[in-house]
């Protein structure tokens, strides 16, 4: 879920509403926001999207300040219900969430004992009732949202407006929460593309942080009440980064700005023919011994390729699914390094995996797009990707800035770890990487991927195999494909076609083949089994490969070192997926059911 809160002079609501838009990649099954004027606190809300929201309203919603959300359900269904602000009994307090409250089955029931009123079936809903009730209490509203979190089990990020009060409250435990500030005005939200048309000063809030904007001031406290001063940094992301541009969607933005988003990844980060990552200098990972990874979706998918060019230099690396960590991980200590691989840094099972990590003794790392995101600011250590904000709920510049980032660390770490051994031909990689960017753009401009995707799509399933770093793009091809066309796909191990799925082979199952390098018989000899049964092959992958000579069509990639080339058939391969979700008029930015930020676990 996104929330926001806005506070200073002049009308509040297309603040909210605008910031609500930039907020919807966090969910979009319904949304709402509360203002506050002289005649007490108005609730708007309804289940669907912002755009939904906005055609409620008649006339724009008049008050200095307020908050909205946009849902991703966990707790009861996305009716107009359901979608936040919740209330009290009176209407007075009105509170967006975004987290789980562990407890909120027992506070429920005290609260309806006690005379309150439920509409809702979400956890949320009891906390304005706890405000409310904690006001009468105390009759101080400061002093009853610090005793309201303290009652709450759970994840939260909240903020809250009283009627008749020129102030927001918020706090944060576990969710993400960022403080904006203008000249004019304070935000809140969830993530920074929230307010970044208005400002670039930030302050990212911590766990335990209550917050009181009021027009003209903001102070944090703890959850004792004692003052707390938090750093204001600067976000180097450009508003415009965060717009839809001439595209017709995000995703296709996103995939056409790789070239530029590759080469602020890579920049200074290759020097003088070795690897130099500004917060990790050699020696950085002295005393290391194996490394594991953890990530969920795409993100894991890139783990996969950085760990492979990890085992390659010699030394142990396992890639772990996050959500499965306690049941996957061996033993860890402080020879670990855990290194968790998340785009937004915020992922609830990526953040499990690595506090469990840490916790174990085991060094953490967090590679992320996301400066002063809770992984980023958990793990021993932070490294970018420096993708730029992303928008699109399906990852696709991401997944190319954190495969090259991990690429670029696994020579790193080889650096530091005795008897690792940095891959022979490292120099001939490294310099093939500085024409990555281009060779990007050079597929963007030949592709028939839109053709092919025209071509195949009456089909009844869609395979994609690979073999080595080809596997983890073969993967991210089927988990791209089914996401945004709501088709099935699969991916596979090329070797692990014949034993099972080919059984659903047929003339109607194109199969795609992923590969790197020139010596990928095993990719080859398992499609060339497919095509015997029938299916139509693809090729993806550079032109000179014997694979190109029994396929059926080509998606072709420039030559280049087989550790970049996986990429490039990884772009054409997110061309077909987009293609495909147009063809079928899919809401390619916004697949149903998905939130790019998964915050709960
Ligand atoms: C969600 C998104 C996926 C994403 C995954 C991990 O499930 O729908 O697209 O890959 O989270 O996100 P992260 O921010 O940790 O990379």
């Amino acid at each position: 879920c996104g929330i926001i809160a806005r506070i200073g002079h002049g009308n509040a609501a297309e603040t909210l509403l605008s910031g609500l838009e930039n907020l919807e990649y966090r969910g979009y099954d319904s949304a709402g926001i509360a203002v506050q004027n002289g005649s007490g606190v108005k609730v708007h809300k309804c289940s669907g999207e912002v755009s939904d929201l906005k055609s409620t309203l008649s006339t724009q919603p008049h008050g200095n300040m307020g908050i909205g959300h946009t849902r991703w359900s966990t707790h009861g269904p996305p009716t107009d219900e359901n979608a936040h602000p919740h209330t009290d009994t009176a209407g007075d307090v009105a509170v967006v969430h975004n987290g789980v409250i562990d407890n909120y089955d027992e506070l429920r029931a005290e609260l309806q004992e006690k005379g309150h009123e439920f509409d809702s079936d979400t956890d949320t809903e009891v906390i304005p009732h706890l405000i409310d009730e904690y006001r009468d209490a105390t009759g101080d509203t400061e002093q009853a949202v610090r005793r309201a979190v303290d009652t709450l089990e759970g994840s939260y990020a909240i903020a809250a407006i009283v009627d008749g009060e020129e102030a927001v409250y918020a706090a944060r435990k576990g969710s993400p929460l960022v403080l904006g500030l203008d000249e004019e005005e304070w935000f809140l939200a969830s993530d920074v593309p929230a307010f970044l048309d208005h400002t670039d000063e930030v302050i990212y809030l911590e766990d335990g942080d209550l917050v009181v904007l009021e027009p003209d001031s903001y102070q944090i406290t703890d959850l004792d009440g004692n003052p707390i001063e938090r750093p204001v940094d600067t976000v180097d992301w450009d508003p415009e980064d965060a717009g839809k541009g001439e595209y017709d969607h995000y995703m296709l933005k996103e995939i056409h700005n790789q070239p530029t988003s590759l080469a602020n990844t890579i920049e200074g980060r290759v020097e003088d023919g070795d690897v130099a990552f500004e917060a990790l200098p050699p020696g950085s990972f002295d005393g290391i011994e194996s490394v594991q990874f953890v990530a969920c979706g795409t993100s894991y998918h890139a783990a996969m390729y950085g760990s492979q060019l990890v085992r390659e230099a010699g030394i142990r690396a396992d890639v772990l699914r996050a959500s499965e960590y306690e049941s996957t991980t061996g033993p860890v200590d402080e020879t670990t390094l855990t290194i968790a691989v998340t785009q937004s840094g915020e992922t609830a099972d990526t953040l499990d995996a690595l506090r469990t990590a840490a916790d174990r003794g085991a060094r953490t790392l967090a590679v992320t797009n996301v400066v002063g995101s809770t992984a980023a600011r958990e793990a021993d250590d932070a490294v970018y990707i420096r993708a730029g904000p992303e928008v699109g709920v399906a990852a696709t510049k991401t997944y190319s800035s954190q495969a090259v980032t991990l690429a670029l660390l696994s020579q790193r770490i080889a650096g530091d770890v005795p008897d690792a051994t940095p891959a022979d031909d490292r120099a001939a990689m490294l310099e093939a990487l500085a024409d990555l960017p281009e060779h990007v753009e050079t597929v963007l401009e030949s592709t028939h991927a839109e053709t092919l995707a025209q071509d195949t799509l009456d089909s009844e399933s869609f395979f994609f195999i690979g073999s080595g770093l080809g596997r983890s793009v073969a993967l991210e091809g089927a988990l791209k494909f089914k996401e945004i066309t709501y088709e099935h796909a699969e991916g596979f191990a090329a070797g692990e076609l014949k034993h099972g799925p080919l059984a659903l082979v047929t003339e109607e199952t194109p199969l795609f083949a992923v590969y790197t390098s020139g010596d990928d018989e095993k990719t080859k000899t398992n499609a060339i089994e497919a095509k015997s049964r029938g299916a139509p092959i693809v090729a993806v992958g550079p032109t000179d490969h014997p694979l190109v000579d029994v396929a059926d069509a080509h998606l072709s990639v420039p030559e280049t070192h087989p550790v970049w080339a996986g990429l490039l058939a990884n772009v054409q391969l997110q061309l077909l997926s987009y293609h495909a979700a147009k063809q079928l008029e899919r809401p390619i930015d916004k697949p149903r059911n998905l939130a790019k930020s998964v915050t709960v676990e």
